[in-house]
């Protein structure tokens, strides 16, 4: 199943299309299933209703620990680069980390957690963050992990919303020269999410932390109660593995469902191909596992693939902007995955925090999480790849598991800010705003796919309406992404951004309407409407345009700036807080009540010269103060 040239790759492409259940069920035949399935695919995008390997029986992490203890048990699985680069790393073996998933499978059992139950994962990026989620998927227990920058208020929303029954977190997490009260934001979420039951807390910074008799205890000393002995539980291969939330354009975030068959057999065949992974190869993502990019490409592809993966717990500017290189260097990277936004930055620091390092052990290059420019794709490919390392702009979402269309590492040839072509299996369909198939090239749309693959998310966590609503409604018959994307005319895709109200900052997914909430809960707050902005280094700004009760002077508005950074901070996390905040008297509506977002867009641009049709305006004469107020 390992493409290995441009022929292979057109040919897989071919029969994934021709006849895609042979295809799919040749590349799960490559995996450990308890019993076979029945059928490869059953769909329909309606309701909708998919399933892939149907009747299969299997647990995902027999395939990445057990499957492989004979051939490489002493071979690294992962590689924990600390935040201090002076503290001594982990390095775990194959065997190693089998037998410790096992023994806090074996915690979490004690702690009253079986099947089915959901679990909520709250911790910095250490290897037992890695381990807490291959122990939930050991027992059939359902993780939800929550990224460490979210607030209270944010992880009471999603352990609520999922109900539930254990948390499993630290005293404390470093990021650079920070650190975060991990355990305390967790109490504070725990005041409201009655269905948790128990808390295990993991020691890491050693803060001071309380610990509620009945409810929390510590990860170190139930570890010492358990042994490693932990059968894998039977899963049917449309079982839940796991939950994780993300943001759309309305409402709360979405618990996107992932299912343990069809999940693996595309994070795993994704990571292979695309990557061209080779035994004994050090493999690097920068991502946080608390994100979908994270789950499919530092765990469970690699792991389902024998890999070695490379888990780094600190930011890529500490205790320099050499980080990343370091770290390359030192444990000879071979292939890094990582992000534009990181990548603009580092940019800013200069060649000399890179030029002091060995890149020469890098094979392949990837990027994921948003749009790459063309200034930082030849940055990456100049300074970083040395013009020797393929670099591979992986587009996907975390509603679809793995990467759908992405160049396959020297395979496919790049070009500077595409994504290039769809790997096997997936289906690209461009689409105008009446849902009407743009064929052809060198034309643009609004990108849905026309077929499933066997990552695609299978409904969200107790509304299936919505999921229906969100992906399944806007282009009947298509899964809409969301994205506008162009194909030009070598038939390659190029992905120019969301063209729904989800903005990508610092490639993490934030809705507009979220944000607006969040500014809206401020006691001086009457409206707000959030945009988002070209942003040098982020990708995109987030910019607020805000109205107060009573419109402040110079001193109090910077003071109430302060206060609503503040509030969005407790509400959704700092990761939501707008760049921009400019106090308005009205919001530009249509005679129904309707934002017309797009003069705001166009004014936070700072592009006023043509705002377009304005006459529909209710009160046009609001726009001209708002562009002389622009900040
Ligand atoms: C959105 C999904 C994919 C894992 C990380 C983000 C944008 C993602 C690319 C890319 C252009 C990209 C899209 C997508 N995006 N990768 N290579 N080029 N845009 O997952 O948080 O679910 O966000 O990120 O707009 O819809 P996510």
């Amino acid at each position: 199943m390992r493409i290995r040239t441009f022929d292979d790759y057109q040919q897989a492409y071919q029969q994934s299309v021709e006849d895609p259940e042979a295809f799919w069920a040749g590349v799960a035949q490559e995996f450990q299933w308890r019993k076979p399935w029945t059928k490869t695919l059953q769909w329909n995008f309606t309701e909708p209703n998919i399933k892939w390997f149907v009747g299969g029986k299997l647990n995902i992490t027999e395939n990445c620990l057990d499957r492989h203890l004979a051939e490489r048990g002493d071979q690294p699985a992962i590689i924990w680069e600390p935040n201090d680069p002076h503290e001594a790393g982990v390095t775990l073996t194959y065997r190693m980390l089998h037998d410790q998933v096992c023994r806090m499978a074996n915690v979490l059992k004690r702690n009253g957690v079986g099947k089915g139950d959901r679990v909520c994962v709250y911790m910095p990026m250490v290897p037992e963050l890695a381990i807490a989620v291959l122990a939930c998927a050991r027992i059939g227990a359902i993780h939800s992990v929550v990224f460490g920058g979210f607030s209270a208020q944010s992880i009471a929303d999603r352990i609520n919303d999922a109900q539930c029954r254990l948390v499993i977190t630290a005293d404390g997490a470093y990021r650079g020269n920070k650190e975060i009260p991990l355990k305390s934001v967790v109490d504070d979420a725990l005041i409201g999410c009655p269905s948790v039951e128990k808390v295990i807390v993991m020691t890491r910074t050693r803060t001071p932390v309380a610990m509620l008799k009945g409810r929390d205890v510590w990860m170190e000393q139930e570890l010492k109660q358990v042994t490693a002995d932990c059968p894998a539980e039977e899963m049917d291969a449309e079982d839940v593995l796991f939950i994780l939330y993300t943001s759309g354009s309305t409402g709360k975030p979405k618990g996107v469902v992932h299912t343990c068959g069809g999940y693996m057999v595309y994070a795993a065949y994704t990571f292979e191909n695309v990557f061209q992974y080779e035994p004994g190869q050090v493999h690097f993502c920068t991502a946080d596992i608390g994100w979908i990019t994270g789950h499919s490409y530092i765990v469970y592809g690699p792991l389902a693939c024998g890999a070695t993966s490379l888990l780094f717990e600190g930011v890529p500017t500490y205790p320099d902007a050499g980080r990343f290189w370091d770290i390359v260097d030192k444990h000879q990277v071979n292939i890094l995955y990582t992000a534009p936004t990181a990548i603009r930055s580092l940019m800013g620091f200069g060649l000399d925090k890179v030029e002091n390092h060995d890149l020469s052990s890098l094979k392949v290059l990837g990027s994921v999480g948003e749009p790459i420019n063309a200034e930082a794709w030849h940055w990456y490919d100049d300074h970083i790849g040395k013009n020797r390392c393929p670099i591979v702009d992986t587009w996907w979402q975390t509603e679809t598991g793995g990467m759908l269309i992405s160049p396959i590492a020297g395979v496919t040839k790049t070009k500077p800010t595409y994504a290039t072509l769809p790997l096997p299996g997936v289906q690209p369909m461009l689409v105008d705003e009446n849902g009407k198939e743009i064929e052809g090239n060198g034309v643009s749309g609004n990108l849905c796919m026309k077929f499933p693959w066997p990552g695609i998310l299978r409904t969200t966590w107790g509304d299936h309406e919505r999921c229906r609503q969100t992906y399944f409604s806007t282009y009947p018959g298509l899964y809409f992404t969301g994205d506008g994307c162009l194909r030009d005319e070598d038939g390659y895709y190029r992905i120019t951004g969301r063209v729904d109200d989800v903005l990508n900052v610092s490639g993490h997914r934030i809705g507009t309407a979220e944000v607006e909430n969040a500014i809206n809960m401020h006691t001086g707050v009457v409206e707000s409407a959030v945009v988002g902005y070209p942003h040098d280094i982020k990708g995109q700004g987030i910019y607020a345009y805000v109205i107060a009760d009573a419109m402040p002077a110079d001193h109090d508005a910077d003071l109430t700036k302060r206060d609503i950074l503040a509030t969005v901070s407790r509400v959704i996390g700092p990761i939501a807080k707008p760049d921009k905040i400019q106090f308005v008297s009205g919001l530009p509506k249509t005679r129904s009540g309707k934002i017309m977002r797009r003069i705001l867009r166009k004014i936070a641009e700072g592009d006023t010269s043509n705002l377009g049709d304005t006459t529909t305006l209710l009160d046009p004469a609001v726009v001209d103060e708002i562009k002389a107020g622009a900040v």
